[in-house]
């Protein structure tokens, strides 16, 4: 199949943009004609797991990383999250109670398909989450689900990792279900919220314009930190990964909390500081972490709905902001401000956006 760039200058922004598109197409998919409920597989079903390990490379593990605090939170399963070179080195503890769940773009990253053939057998069940239907790990794994984001050319994964959160999100609505800990209007409401989200992601898309003027001072900067708590911890992680692969620029994710335990020594007032903290219930602690930074004169970048904005006072470099959402959609709405900020900082510094130096779309070797 032959993809096009559409009018795009280049395919990151292309799948950028498409992202409220692929995200109905799994809703449509994955939901009930009334949108109400689930459509999963009969075999997912959680009853009698004990723990789930997920594993992954790259964008596709802090995908990962993302769902362990909604497998947790929402069905209280634990759940373990493993970098797939690691995992079949380090003797995992696998047992017939645990499922593994394998999540890659392409099915095919060689790390990936070795930990899921290392964990065949040992464990009660592995599911495959793939957006290349064909692929390897799909036709491996006991199960597979597509996360329907359709070809991803850019290197940098940017659909496919919206769309992984999406199926994740619903597997971990499906287990708080089978566990009890969700009843059917309980799912239905979460389910309504991400019924809400293709238009709030065409909104955060429409912030184009004021994150490309915010790119052009990033693109001066020599590193960049970004943090966030809870979910957006990993998403901290996601938008440092994004920017250092296309733009070069050193970055860093980190737990807002954890910046005083080291990071903190970096900062001065070269180093922007993105904050993605939706208003939740962790949002003081953030604010109080960021003025931490503001007080070392780091330059903060806030990504925040207009009412925490306007708590976070004056200080503030730059804010950006956000619609104001449930929890269980803040990590997969902030990813589209991220990936923005990333392309326009390496849009800005002339680097190749679709083909990043010495990166692969997808690695076939250990
Ligand atoms: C490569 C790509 C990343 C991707 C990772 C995992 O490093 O550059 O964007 O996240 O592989 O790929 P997968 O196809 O397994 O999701």
């Amino acid at each position: 199949v032959r993809v096009e760039k559409g009018g795009y200058r280049h395919f990151m922004m292309k799948e950028i943009a498409e992202q409220p598109v692929v995200l109905a197409d799994a809703l449509r998919h994955y939901l009930s004609a009334d949108r109400s409920g689930l459509r999963l597989p009969d075999e997912v079903d959680f009853t009698g797991v004990s723990r789930l390990v997920l594993v992954a490379c790259g964008t596709a593990n802090i995908a990962c990383q993302v769902a362990k605090y909604w497998f947790e939170q929402l069905a209280g399963l634990p759940c373990d999250v493993d970098i797939a070179s690691e995992f079949r080195y380090r003797d995992p503890v696998l047992d017939s109670a645990s499922w593994a769940v394998f999540v890659s773009q392409s099915g095919e990253t060689a790390d990936t398909l070795a930990a899921l053939r290392h964990a065949q057998d040992k464990v009660a069940r592995t599911l495959a989450v793939v957006n290349v239907p064909t692929s390897s790990m799909a036709r491996e794994a006991g199960l597979a689900l597509p996360i329907l984001a359709g070809i991803e050319v850019g290197v940098a994964s940017t659909k496919a990792f919206t769309n992984q959160l999406l199926v994740l999100a619903l597997l971990a609505l499906k287990a708080g279900m089978d566990r009890g800990r969700l009843d059917a209007a309980a799912v239905a409401e979460h389910l309504a919220s991400l019924n809400s989200l293709p238009g709030l992601m065409n909104h955060a898309v429409g912030l184009d314009d004021e994150i490309r003027v915010l790119a052009n001072d990033l693109a001066k900067a020599q590193d960049v930190l970004f943090m966030g708590r809870g979910p957006m911890y990993p998403l901290a992680l996601e938008g440092a990964l994004k920017l250092k692969e296309i733009s070069y620029i050193h970055a860093e994710g980190y737990a807002s909390g954890e910046l005083k335990h080291g990071p903190i020594a970096l900062i001065d007032a070269n180093v922007p500081v993105v904050v993605l903290a939706p208003r939740d219930a962790l949002f003081e602690k953030t604010v109080s972490n960021m003025q931490e930074v503001m007080a070392r004169h780091g330059k903060v970048v806030l990504l925040s709905d207009r009412a925490g904005l306007a708590q976070a006072g004056d200080g503030v470099w730059s804010g950006l902001a956000m619609p104001e959402v449930p929890a269980l959609l803040a990590p997969i709405l902030y990813a589209v401000p991220a990936q923005l900020l990333a392309y326009h900082t390496a849009v800005a510094k002339g680097t190749d956006v679709d083909q990043p130096r010495n990166l692969a779309k997808s690695v076939t070797v250990e």
